[in-house]
């Protein structure tokens, strides 16, 4: 699975944010937070959760997925691990590496997710820095993924991935794991193109006899799927 959602935040929020993140003192490096193997090829620097900026911005972006229809048909989230934010400059990158598929989480007393995808917030825009490509091996390939402040991309957290060295200016996003309440990738996928395709039917023919047989099976296929 590899979906964009455009317009994420408004341009206002994304000032906002970045305004805010700029301001910030303590980034801290990257690797302290990173595994074993990760470690060895993760060099940037990052704020989470417990940082009073890292918690007034995620809130934000955790507030503007809810109310995303995009987001919530393509992941189906159960659980949403609080956004982190990283910077890369100078030459920073991360190194191809693939995520831990379980994480704790954080203030929670144990309670844990598996995360099925990985979403980035970009907070930069495009011309504003050379480099900073977040690379993704799907099953189509290596797909370079460089979107305006403000849009998003989710990706099957599972995926081999990479940001590519920053070579100029500076790249600053959100990056965190969602659980989805359907487990399986490809059965993610089948459901939000089904999903898709319905919304089109719905807009261009509302009265189609059939629409209603199409959004029954939907359902059926959710209910059979679904894991909550
Ligand atoms: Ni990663």
């Amino acid at each position: 699975m590899l979906v964009a959602i455009p317009n994420l935040l408004t341009p206002q929020q994304v000032a906002y944010a970045r305004q805010k993140l700029d301001a910030a003192a303590n980034w801290i490096d990257g690797a302290a937070t990173a595994g074993v193997l990760a470690k060895q090829v993760k060099r940037n620097r990052q704020i989470d959760q417990s940082h009073h900026v890292g918690q007034e911005i995620g809130q934000m972006i955790l507030k503007a997925l809810a109310s995303n229809g995009t987001f919530m048909s393509a992941a189906q989230p159960v659980k949403v691990l609080p956004p982190k934010f990283n910077r890369y400059e100078g030459g920073e990158h991360y190194g191809a590496h693939i995520d831990n598929a379980v994480m704790d989480i954080p203030a929670s007393g144990g309670v844990r997710l598996r995360a099925d995808l990985s979403m980035t917030v970009f907070f930069s825009e495009p011309g504003e820095y050379d480099g900073g490509e977040l690379r993704v091996l799907d099953t189509y390939g290596h797909q370079a993924i460089k979107l305006p402040a403000g849009h998003a991309i989710l990706y099957t957290a599972t995926s081999l991935h990479e940001v590519t060295p920053v070579t100029r200016g500076i790249r600053t996003s959100s990056f965190f794991w969602i659980q989805s309440m359907i487990r399986d990738d490809g059965r993610r996928s089948m459901l939000y193109e089904l999903g898709e395709v319905i919304h089109s039917l719905a807009a261009t023919h509302p009265d189609h006899p059939s629409l209603a047989g199409f959004l029954g099976h939907y359902h059926k296929l959710l209910q059979r799927w679904t894991d909550v």
